[in-house]
């Protein structure tokens, strides 16, 4: 395996990998220490398996994305349960909020669904990977109120404020930078990188969205986590290699299971 780069989030289920999913795969094995695949619902957490069974360097998350909830299978705990036995699955994900969109489902069931995950993915003893958009009142509020003890996270690209990141640091979350992090308009996402301790920053690319400069636009690909972390040493005033190597020490020791011995 290649360089101690490791991207934390990425959808290589998408059909945007449909035609070169296999190339995209040995490139990673070449050039990367490894890729976390979250699963959205049903059928992409089972593929996310699939792909951690079939390539070493890939490993998987399970869980029901909040755009997903509206065909919630009713033993969708009993699932994500039984695929996180599985010694490649790592964490629980990809799980939040999302009032962006419409047609979500209603802002109660969501915050539901996502207290339940929050729950099994504290007794499980697995980090939990959320999604949060535009839901950032509602978000902290479930931290203060419902967060399980010695429960681990990470806000996946994310896009709050640096107070809201101050406060979700106290609780021991961790933060995945990703494309968003190179982007012009986006000084908000660079100054709550540079307010929080290195040891809670992790590499991201949400391939295939969120290209990273210059490929804002086009699809994304997990190799491109080096141009996020070329820029993440700029920003820090550090070497690329010490980004790769602390982002790579915060992978491991949140995502602790990638190191132990698949039996
Ligand atoms: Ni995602």
């Amino acid at each position: 395996m290649g360089s101690g780069l490791w991207d934390t989030h990425v959808h290589l289920d998408d059909e945007r990998f449909a035609g070169d999913r296999k190339e995209v795969l040995a490139e990673i094995g070449r050039e990367m220490a490894g890729v976390i695949n979250p699963g959205c619902d049903g059928a992409s957490s089972a593929f996310a398996v699939e792909l951690a069974e079939k390539y070493p360097w890939v490993y998987a998350a399970v869980g029901w994305h909040p755009e997903n909830l509206t065909e919630l299978p009713k033993d969708y705990l009993a699932k994500e349960a039984a695929w996180a036995e599985h010694p490649k699955v790592v964490a629980i994900g990809e799980v939040g909020l999302d009032y962006y969109w419409p047609d979500n489902a209603p802002r109660e069931v969501q915050k539901k669904v996502f207290k339940e995950q929050m729950d099994l993915a504290a007794q499980l003893h697995l980090p939990l990977i959320i999604h949060d958009r535009e839901a950032h009142g509602d978000m902290l509020e479930l931290f203060r109120k419902d967060a399980p003890r010695g429960l681990e996270a990470v806000f996946h690209c994310f896009s709050g404020s640096v107070e809201m990141a101050a406060e979700l640091a106290k609780k021991g979350c961790y933060f995945g930078f990703g494309g968003t992090s190179t982007y012009k308009n986006a000084r908000k996402v660079r100054e709550v990188m540079l307010s929080l301790p290195k040891e809670l920053l992790l590499l991201e690319t949400d391939s295939p969205y969120l290209a990273p400069v210059p490929y804002r636009g086009k699809r994304n690909k997990p190799l491109y986590t080096k141009l996020t972390a070329q820029n993440m040493a700029l920003l820090l005033g550090v070497s690329y290699e010490e980004v790769v190597a602390f982002t790579e020490e915060n992978t491991l020791r949140l995502f602790r299971k990638i190191k132990q011995p698949l039996s």
